[in-house]
């Protein structure tokens, strides 16, 4: 007799639906909220230079703001700019009334200290949730902006509703936006969290020793087409961070987006997914409105 194995298919975690799902939510708070408190929250952006992605990135966001009804506004310097001059146009962002939040697109310059402008950001603006005051309520679980990318994160696993208490999640990458708060929101006691985490960088030896234990790996490497079906477990839940262009003549603007996971190789040994594009980019977007609605909240407290 014939056994037929039915393999339950991928189950893909779409970030454009759960961000739209979002951001309507958003919006209607907003609808609500102009009334009773006379302005709309106000978002504004500092972009330094010409990066083509940051362009994208700051472009967007401003079309999100559109969306759900929030005020946004650019400030847009030259790459030339000093240290000095920005620190003083951070400043009058800092001291704008009715504005509520506002980021500034990294990277910057090299000859600008990045981290001595995120330090300079009012921390109650600090919407990126970059600011070590910010980090640090966050990894204490006091209430805090949350940085974009983990939050987004949060919220698709949340929405999907997929167990994490007691899993090992290994988490690829620790850089300050998206490894090292990642690490720490996972492995907090609250759902999504929960977890038992280990952080794996540029410095691991052999990390298909981790990643093949995983039950959640989040890989945040910039490294297309990293992580492979043999690295991972049957029935991983694989959340992939990984936006780099890479060219590729067939396309309009001549690249295309790729994740750090072999997305085709892959999908049939995992049981969630989230794609590249769509999957965890709309829902930062998403998170950036998020914490600028609690800041324009917090500024009628
Ligand atoms: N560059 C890449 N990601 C981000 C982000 O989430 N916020 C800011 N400000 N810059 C970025």
């Amino acid at each position: 007799m014939r056994e037929t194995i039915l393999k339950e298919m991928v189950k893909i975690l779409n970030g454009n639906e759960v961000a739209k799902h979002v951001k309507t939510q958003i919006k209607e708070e907003v609808d609500k909220l102009v009334g009773k408190f006379g302005r709309q929250p106000h978002l504004g952006a500092v972009l330094v230079g010409e990066n083509g992605a940051s362009k994208t990135y700051v472009n967007n966001k401003i079309k999100d703001c559109k969306e759900v009804g929030f005020k946004s506004s650019l400030v847009r310097l030259p790459d030339t700019i000093s240290e000095e001059e920005l620190l003083q146009e951070i400043d009058k962002l800092n001291n704008e009334d009715g504005l509520d939040g506002f980021i500034v697109q990294l990277p910057l310059p090299k000859h600008i200290n990045q981290e001595k402008i995120i330090m300079s950001i009012n921390p109650d603006k600090d919407v990126d949730g970059f600011h070590p005051q910010n980090f640090g309520k966050m990894a204490l679980d006091m209430e805090a902006f949350l940085p974009a990318t983990p939050y987004g994160i949060l919220c698709l696993l949340e929405h999907y509703k997929i167990p994490t208490k007691g899993k090992h999640c290994v988490i690829i990458g620790r850089s300050r936006i998206v490894g090292k708060p990642m690490s720490i929101l996972m492995g907090r006691k609250a759902y999504p969290g929960d977890c038992t985490v280990t952080l794996t960088h540029s410095g691991t030896e052999n990390i298909e020793q981790y990643t093949k234990n995983a039950d959640i790996v989040i890989t945040a490497l910039g490294n297309p087409n990293f992580l492979k079906s043999s690295m991972i477990k049957d029935g991983a839940i694989i959340i992939d961070v990984g936006i780099t262009r890479v060219d590729d003549s067939s396309k309009p603007k001549g690249y295309s987006l790729a994740g750090d996971v072999d997305y085709e190789d892959v999908k049939d040994k995992a049981s969630y997914i989230t794609p590249v594009p769509g999957g965890v980019g709309p829902m930062t977007r998403a998170m950036l409105l998020k914490n600028t609605m609690l800041a324009y909240k917090n500024s009628f407290k």
